[in-house]
């Protein structure tokens, strides 16, 4: 072979591959619960004066509440602006202009939600102390919504969505959550896990059945390494901690659910060869943090929280962020932590960055 016919190939090759690549997105569906939520919470009403609504949540980029958990962006806002989208708007904020609001992709996630339905958690008896009933079912109920002004037709459908991002989760932390605070042993809310699993994976194929080619599904976060995490459970057996000061069978939690999560995609792949179904580990990429704190010019490792009422993780039960007694950081960005649960706009950045640019997502987005 000589050199021209050599290079011709090269061309051609690289040619064939960049053209079967997605060329970037026309849109994003985002579904999931406060780490993605832009506004569905705040707009819900579910509570008359929620703290999200007010500073400090909003302060450092939007200079206003939004109703992100969070004083800035949001993964899924770094995700629009990769791919030149507007940010998100939440479905709740625009359920009656669908048509003309909805064309860059919509977010039904929602502050408090989880995969399980609501009354999964009023038959356990701790339903009182969910935020919003408005879990999976009901932001995939939403979705067929959206879709059903969107397009008619399978063959219109797949058209329209083929250059979409769909972004499954994170879901499921909170399931999790309501477990553990009303005092869940890791082993019992382990049992919970397939069934959680299960709630991500019917809902993906629902997604795919709908026409969605590529799909993000996050795994769960290291929450061993949350500021609530760390007071709530926190004990002086110095064993009990990772070398980075994580909670290791917190941790350990989190890894479980993630590597089932995983097990269960891969099923779902060789059920669904015609979509990409990207596994996203958030655990990874947040995990990254407090590997290299001081690199990344974080304070206390990267695990206080920047805004709350004091103790040793600057988290309070009684005084959380947006409480009276508690009060906001000088410097968020040398903070991860936000408000004991979220993470702050450093960390979601660096997370995002770590899922677009790094290898925390598999297969790469
Ligand atoms: C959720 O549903 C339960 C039972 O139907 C109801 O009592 C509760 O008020 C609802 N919660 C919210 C936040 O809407
Ligand atoms: C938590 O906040 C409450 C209310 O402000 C306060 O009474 C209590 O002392 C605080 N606890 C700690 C450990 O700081
Ligand atoms: C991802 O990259 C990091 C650092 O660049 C490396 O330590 C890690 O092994 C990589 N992980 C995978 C799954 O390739």
């Amino acid at each position: 072979m000589n050199m021209l016919t050599l290079f011709l190939l090269v061309v051609c090759v690289s040619i064939t591959l960049s053209s079967s690549l997605p060329l970037g997105y026309d849109r994003i569906y985002s579904f999931g619960d406060s780490l993605a939520d832009t506004g569905n919470f705040l707009h819900s009403g579910a509570l008359t004066n929620p703290v999200i609504g007010k500073l400090p949540y909003g302060e450092t980029f939007f200079h206003r509440a939004t109703g992100r958990c969070s004083n800035g962006r949001l993964i899924v806002d770094f995700f629009a602006e990769e791919f030149g989208l507007p940010y998100l708007p939440p479905y709740l904020a625009i359920a009656k202009r669908l048509k003309s609001e909805a064309e860059n992709g919509v977010n039904f996630a929602i502050a408090g939600a989880t995969a399980l339905d609501a009354k999964f958690f009023y038959d356990q008896g701790f339903g009182r102390i969910l935020w919003t009933n408005d879990s999976l079912t009901t932001q995939l109920g939403w979705f067929k919504k959206v879709k059903s002004t969107m397009c008619t037709t399978k063959q219109d459908c797949d058209s329209y969505f083929k250059r979409s991002l769909f972004l499954m989760g994170e879901i499921g932390g909170n399931d999790y959550n309501y477990a553990f605070f009303v005092g869940g042993t890791v082993k019992k809310v382990k049992g919970m896990v397939p069934f959680v699993v299960g709630t991500i994976i019917a809902a993906t194929s629902m997604l795919i059945e709908e026409g969605a080619r590529e799909v993000v599904v996050p795994g769960n976060l290291p929450v061993g390494c949350s500021a609530a995490y760390l007071t709530l459970f926190g004990t002086r057996d110095k064993t009990m901690y990772d070398r980075n000061g994580c909670l290791k069978y917190h941790n350990a939690f989190s890894k479980y659910h993630n590597d089932q999560l995983k097990l269960a995609l891969e099923k779902l792949r060789q059920k669904y060869p015609q979509a990409r179904i990207i596994y996203a580990d958030y655990y990874g990429a947040t995990k990254a943090l407090f590997h290299i704190p001081h690199h990344l010019g974080l304070k206390n490792g990267g695990l206080s929280a920047c805004c709350g009422g004091g103790g040793p993780y600057n988290f309070n039960y009684t005084a959380r962020c947006g409480h009276i007694g508690s009060k906001s950081c000088a410097d968020p960005a040398t903070y991860a932590n936000w408000d004991g649960m979220h993470l702050t706009e450093t960390a979601y950045r660096h997370i995002a960055t770590g899922l677009l640019k790094g290898n925390f997502t598999s297969p790469p987005i």
